[in-house]
């Protein structure tokens, strides 16, 4: 089981909140040509047997000419051994959905879609500058659901102008739509973003840290009685239908990126593809190296470990993490997870450790404690 991620580095325009990887202007061929290069020239030499998941992530991969996604998915398809029922996604904008558009992903082999919605309130679309409106939204769900079974919708909460109010309406609306997976994440401020500038500046007002954890209190309990299954902090799934590329990355599974900003992993080393795309072309044109690399020692390992599974319903597993990495975590750790257990924040069993409702609001406090 191993994945690939193509990072797909445009937008139409920048929202506020964001600092992924990506460039507003709209001449995207060269970087396409280049990302089709990097997977023919295969620099990381991964040994990969088998590909289960493919995901095209950004950025925006939804404004991109089909042909080069095709062109993409069958140089992948050439270099590497992909299993017949690998998960195809790709992540797109409500503007960008058209029948045309919808057609043409599933005829190269897309079968699953991610939607970022992030609200269908218009104040809130506005203020995060989005370019799509919540009519726009709602549209395009209805759409796509003529062409895909499988997709997902992203959600914001802790948004400026968002409420439990504003975030009750919008799981009235997604309800409507029953889509079978929900990503709903929490609004950090990132670095060099508009909000971060507006933030200094005292010139944006957020909620409340006290709103914000009733708005996740809301999210929970309502997509939990929709029949969701919260299968990681930020994710939520109807039965069959969790993210598997996702899952692969919580699994510890080795994945593969291709694109500027891509991150890799093959369970030694992590890698970073440079993240300018001026440099990425000329440095991959020059067949010279475009990514850095880490070892990962035993305590990152098993730091990533207790960092990730936390979030995930399978929880901390003791006995994993000593065939694993050789460690007593439930020993080693006693006192705080003790502390932990009598603030409500965790259940423990014989095998795992889970967090509570409670503690998902606080998950990097936790981490924190029981990290090595
Ligand atoms: C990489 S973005 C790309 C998706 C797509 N371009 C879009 O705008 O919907 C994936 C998701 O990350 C989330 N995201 C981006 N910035 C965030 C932030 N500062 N805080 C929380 N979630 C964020 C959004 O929900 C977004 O849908
Ligand atoms: S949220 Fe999506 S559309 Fe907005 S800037 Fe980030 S990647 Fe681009």
């Amino acid at each position: 089981m191993a994945g690939v991620y193509i990072h797909i580095p445009f937008c139409k325009k920048a929202c506020h909140y964001c600092n992924f990887h990506f460039s507003t202007l709209n001449k995207h061929d060269e970087i396409l040509n280049t990302i089709i290069q990097e997977i023919e020239i295969n620099q990381k030499k991964f040994k990969i047997k088998n590909i289960s998941t493919i995901y095209f992530g950004g950025g925006t991969p939804s404004i991109v000419d089909e042909n080069f996604l095709e062109i993409i998915l069958r140089k992948i398809f050439q270099k590497y051994n992909v299993s017949k029922k690998c998960e195809i996604t790709l992540e797109a904008n409500p503007d960008d959905i058209s029948e045309e558009k919808l057609k043409n992903w599933k005829k190269i082999g897309v079968n699953r879609l991610s939607l970022g919605v992030q609200s269908f309130n218009e104040s809130i679309l506005k203020k995060l500058n989005r370019v799509h409106s919540g009519d726009q939204a709602k549209k395009s769900i209805k759409l796509l659901k003529k062409y895909f079974e499988n997709f997902s919708i992203d959600l914001m909460f802790g948004t400026p102008l968002s409420s439990v109010k504003t975030v009750n309406s919008d799981l009235k609306t997604l309800k409507s739509f029953d889509p079978p997976h929900i990503s709903i994440y929490n609004m950090t401020i990132e670095n060099k973003t508009v909000f971060q500038k507006q933030l200094e500046n005292k010139k944006l007002i957020l909620p409340k840290e006290d709103e914000i954890l009733k708005q996740y209190d809301i999210i929970l309990k309502k997509l939990e009685r929709y029949g969701y299954e919260n299968y990681e902090i930020s994710n939520f799934s109807k039965k069959g239908f969790y993210s598997k590329h996702n899952s692969n990355y919580w699994n510890d599974e080795q994945y593969i990126g291709f694109g500027p900003s891509a991150h890799s992993y093959d369970k030694k080393y992590r890698y970073w593809n440079i993240n300018k795309n001026k440099a990425y072309i000329d440095l991959i044109n020059k067949k010279e190296i475009y990514y850095e690399k880490e070892k990962l020692t035993l305590k990152q390992k098993i730091n990533e470990y207790i960092l990730t599974r936390i979030r995930t319903n399978k929880g901390i597993n003791n006995y994993e993490l000593k065939k694993k990495y050789n460690v007593q975590f439930f020993k080693e750790k006693s006192s705080e997870i003790l502390m932990l257990l009598n603030e409500n924040l965790i259940t423990k069993d014989k095998l795992s450790l889970n967090l509570t409702n409670k503690g998902k609001k606080i998950s990097d406090y936790i981490t924190e404690k029981i990290m090595y």
